[in-house]
């Protein structure tokens, strides 16, 4: 049966280069849409900028530019990183959109108008030099456990410690340095705490797809648990203040002068008004796909740091303004390199832009990223050696490998004509079929580490047919012995049309590779032979690569 599936990857803060810890969530996304195409399901590929909130206003400021004009910078150059990456979005739009502002206004009065949403004076610091109120990681202070100095509002970095920025000794703003003074201001909130809302999120959470999977992966269905208090007497939840006073860059609430909506609103209805956007561009009607009955099938991609703003907020937000609500969230864990965890200041990281100026071919590191991935959240380690030696090994040494050692022999021995012994066709086919389905669930399921090892095992038992079968030794023998013949030309057929299988199932993680074969394949093996030596020059990833220079600046 075909569905149809609204993917989305979480949308990049505009006030930074993507990172390589992006780029593996794209690839990751990718991977499974090329697949579920293939499959011949209709999927909506959606992603866009994340372009507002205090960091980037900040930075704005900083850098003497407006808030519209930084965000630019970022967004302009998205495109190289996503083509070059051989990433595949139906749309890539931005949340400081007249889409978003429409579909965020709309969100909240239909919130209001069932009764989600509050406003409520809070106490808060406030920097009288800059005239901002300022969020927990612009204040900072003396820890009020370990008495280390200048730690952030929310945390200590050095014991560990967690508090408010109340407990802080001599707090200061980190904007001007100045004492920050409390002082009152109105907040509108979303009231999550609303028993109608917890008990909506108790059962949202336990729930399954219409796939019959949960929504959500069982560790990440486990800390949301917690956080929704299941276990204990009472749900923990606090109501989430969506509003944030003047100066601040994003959506003005409508009713709710020089107030704007927190960046998290924003964002969360982003994923919607850029799905919106697509669809007035392809004439497809948007409401459908989001209406409460609706089939489609709605699927979020994220790391693992914003779990909480997908499991509570976001299919809260989306039940009580009257939409369907997500049906799966595919939780990845974070890329350390090396072992060490990224970081932009001690130079640890990979600049994708860099990996793709100095030629390295994207479908090596979609391979790489696939032959690490699984459904779980466990961090992935980028490892220089284990990449080289995966793409040498595997692409090279195992699959490009069966088309160099038979493809030759059928393009000059039989002028490039494939033919298979009756007897074995069928086994052939069907094995191939039965592997191609596992490896098609695998990837489906998210364990692209197990489709990668069942493709690489397939690979092998290919090569093991062609050194039993010895072509090389057959070849010495074709001239005058029919039989030799005969078996020289099914042995390479047979293997040929297992390579023909692997290129299939390596389809959605090797798009450009398989792409080129797949062409070639068509006008048959005698100019296959020829490209094939191409290629494999392409894909030969040197171990030589100076991996200094993907150090990301
Ligand atoms: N703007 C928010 C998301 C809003 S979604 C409504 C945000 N942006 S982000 O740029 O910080 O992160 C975007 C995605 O990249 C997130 O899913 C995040 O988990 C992921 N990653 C950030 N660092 C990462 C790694 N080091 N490794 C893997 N993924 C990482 O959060
Ligand atoms: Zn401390």
């Amino acid at each position: 049966m075909s569905r149809t599936l609204f993917v989305t990857t979480a949308l990049p803060y505009a006030n930074g280069s993507f990172h390589i810890g992006h780029i593996m969530e794209y690839i990751q996304a990718d991977i499974w849409v090329r697949s579920m195409r293939m499959s011949g399901h209709t999927v909506y590929f959606i992603c866009a900028d994340d372009a507002h909130g205090a960091p980037i206003m900040l930075k704005a400021e900083k850098e003497g530019l407006s808030p519209d004009k930084l965000v630019k910078l970022y967004t302009r150059e998205r495109k190289k990183y996503l083509n070059g990456f051989q990433i595949e979005f139906d749309h890539w739009h931005s949340t400081n959109s007249a889409e978003n502002r429409q579909l965020c206004c709309d969100t909240y009065y239909l919130l209001k108008k069932n009764g989600f949403i509050e406003t409520r004076s809070i106490e808060q610091f406030y920097d009288p030099i800059n005239g901002m109120f300022l969020a927990d990681r612009y204040i900072k202070g003396e820890c009020p456990k370990c008495h280390g100095k200048d730690q952030f509002g929310d945390s200590c970095e050095l014991c560990g410690a967690i508090y408010s920025p109340d407990e802080l000794i001599q707090p200061y703003s980190d904007l001007s340095g100045t004492k920050p003074i409390k002082r009152f201001s109105e907040h509108v909130f979303f009231k999550l705490s609303d028993p109608n809302c917890i008990k909506f999120l108790k059962n949202w959470v336990a729930g399954k797809n219409s796939s019959g999977n949960f929504h959500l992966q069982t560790e990440v269905q486990a800390k949301t648990y917690e956080w929704l208090g299941i276990g204990k007497n009472k749900s923990s939840l606090k109501d989430w203040d969506i509003s944030r006073d003047y100066p601040y860059y994003g959506i003005e609430i409508p009713d709710q002068p020089g107030k704007y909506f927190y960046v998290w609103l924003d964002a969360t209805i982003g994923y919607l008004s850029s799905l919106k956007a697509y669809c007035t561009l392809k004439k497809i009607d948007f409401e459908s796909l989001i209406a409460p009955n609706s089939n489609t099938e709605q699927i979020h991609f994220i790391g693992k740091d914003i779990i909480y703003f997908h499991t509570l907020f976001l299919p809260a937000i989306l039940k009580f303004s009257g939409r369907k609500t997500p049906d799966t969230l595919n939780v990845h864990g974070f890329i350390t390199i090396n072992g060490e965890k990224m970081s932009k200041s001690r130079g640890i990281g990979i600049c994708p832009m860099q990996y793709l100026k100095i030629g390295m071919n994207p479908d090596w590191i979609r391979y790489y990223f696939a032959s690490k991935l699984n459904h779980r959240i466990e961090d992935i380690d980028f490892n220089f050696q284990e990449f080289t030696s995966r793409v040498n090994g595997d692409l090279i040494g195992k699959y490009i490998n069966i088309a160099s050692r038979t493809s030759n022999f059928i393009t000059k021995c039989f002028n490039g004509v494939l033919d298979y012994e009756e007897e074995t066709q069928k086994i052939l086919l069907d094995d191939i079929k039965h592997r191609t389905n596992s490896v098609r669930l695998l990837i489906e399921n998210r364990n692209y580490r197990y489709a990668v090892r069942e493709i690489m095992n397939y690979a092998d038992h290919i090569n093991q047919n062609i050194d039993t079968a010895k072509p090389w030794v057959l070849n010495k023998a074709t001239e005058n012995l029919k039989n030799e013949r005969n078996q020289l030309q099914h042995a390479c057929s047979n293997a040929l049309a297992g390579f023909k299988a692997l290129t299939v199932m390596l389809c959605p993680i090797l798009p450009k590779l398989t792409t080129c074969i797949a062409k070639n394949f068509l006008k048959l093996i005698l100019i296959l032979n020829g490209k094939m030596q191409v290629s494999c020059l392409k894909i030969y990833c040197h171990s030589s690569i100076l991996w200094n220079e993907l150090i990301q600046k």
